[in-house]
């Protein structure tokens, strides 16, 4: 089979030494790609390096090898063009159909999935030009990764970096592997809950989970490459942010209450992957809890928490939204998933067999999703964000 085909294009940003990641891991992983700089961007990455990185010609004008058309032909003959950094002027370009170099002709002929990843500065990235051309490109069907939180260039920190190339190359991924031009949660947003919630005892000990959150972080991933603004709602996990995703950091069960309450207050759907505690210490020593020499220990004393998804189940903050919870079951896996949906009054269930061999923390995943209509669809064994795509399928299909 055909490598697929990448157009890198870079524009002109200091995050251009960032593409050159970028460009490593896409050639490493067996796609062909052809780097289509602007002429400002090779003020801080030269030719000889996309060239060299790509092992294909470069060039930044339609002036070059004329008989081969490339103005046309690239963007014709691409499976995916992705913009990294693209800078503000990129973007209102694009935004508006302006074609005068060989990358805002290529954007103008492709007819594949175009992903933008912006870097700029905040003002420039909140000014209301951009932030409108940001949304003619996405309602036209572009994914445009909001850009991250952080360090700028100069000692400037803010929104406005790019995203780390690692988590752009997924996205990437996902889009490609997708290979529809229409993202179907663009316009939506949508918040996933991930990782397990620590309930303090004391200053250095917790009652916690082995949650580790990679299937709410695939959840975000998947979510972000079909469009959707997506809020992570994330509890001790770890993981690099995904690029694109809103992450909001949390410890306990009530800060995620109160984290996931607010986001799904304008949310489109809320997908609860966290493994949430269902009882927290009912106090908290605010110094370390000692040994006492020939004496037992006291014993915990537990309170309930509160149970998020039956209370967003309950009381949705929007019309239509479509709620999504998780369950991992020992055994009757089917029938006590059925009662766990109609308990948390949830529209979709994905319900996990755990067991001795089914550990916390694997890469592959096996479930069924269980609708509140009566559906049931197997998901076979196989990756986490497999899973992840099959969720928003049916959360897609019932927002529409
Ligand atoms: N959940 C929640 N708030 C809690 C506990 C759980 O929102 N306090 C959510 C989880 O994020 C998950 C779903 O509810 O989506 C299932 O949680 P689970 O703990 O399996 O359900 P329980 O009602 O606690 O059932 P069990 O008696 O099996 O523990």
């Amino acid at each position: 089979m055909d490598k697929p085909r990448v157009v890198l294009g870079v524009s002109g940003g200091i995050a251009a030494y960032k593409a050159c990641e970028l460009l490593r891991r896409l050639t490493e992983s067996g796609h062909d790609v052809r780097v289509v700089p602007t002429a400002s961007a090779l003020h801080f990455v030269g030719a000889a390096t996309w060239s060299a990185l790509s092992g294909n010609p470069v060039s930044t004008e339609v002036w070059d090898d004329v008989h081969e058309v490339p103005h046309v032909r690239i963007g014709q003959h691409a499976d995916l063009v992705v913009v990294a950094p693209a800078t503000a002027d990129m973007l209102a370009k694009a935004a508006h159909g302006l074609a005068d170099d060989l990358l805002t002709n290529t954007l103008l002929t492709a007819r594949c999935p175009v992903v933008f990843a912006p870097a700029m500065h905040t003002e420039m990235w909140e000014h209301p030009a951009t932030q409108e051309n940001v949304a003619t490109l996405r309602r036209r069907g572009a994914v445009v990764i909001e850009p991250a939180v952080g360090r700028l260039t100069g000692v400037d920190t803010g929104k406005g970096r790019l995203p780390d190339p690692g988590e752009i190359f997924e996205v990437c991924r996902r889009v490609l592997a997708r290979g529809v031009r229409e993202p179907d949660l663009a316009g939506r947003h949508v918040v996933v809950s991930a990782g397990g919630t620590r309930e303090p005892l004391d200053p250095v000990r917790f009652l916690g989970n082995r949650s580790s959150g990679k299937q709410g972080y695939a959840l975000a991933r998947t979510a972000a490459a079909r469009g959707a603004r997506v809020t992570l709602v994330a509890a001790n996990t770890g993981l690099p942010d995904p690029a694109g995703v809103d992450v909001v950091p949390v410890g306990t069960a009530v800060q995620m209450r109160e984290a996931v309450l607010k986001a799904a207050a304008d949310a489109d759907a809320v997908v609860m992957a966290a493994a949430v505690a269902d009882f927290r210490p009912e106090n908290y020593a605010t110094g370390k809890i000692k040994k006492k020499d020939g004496k037992e220990p006291d014993p915990i004393v537990l309170v309930r928490n509160p149970d998020i998804l039956a209370e967003i189940s309950a009381d949705r903050a929007r019309d239509g939204q479509v709620i999504v919870g998780f369950a991992a079951e020992t055994d009757d896996v089917l029938a006590n998933g059925r009662t766990k949906l109609a308990r948390k009054g949830c529209d979709l269930l994905v319900v996990n067999e755990v067991g001795e061999r089914k550990t916390f923390g694997a890469e592959e995943n096996e479930a069924v999703v269980l609708g509140a209509d009566g559906s049931e669809t197997p998901v076979p064994h196989g990756p986490k964000e497999a899973l992840a795509e099959i969720v928003w399928d049916l959360v897609a299909g019932r927002l529409s």
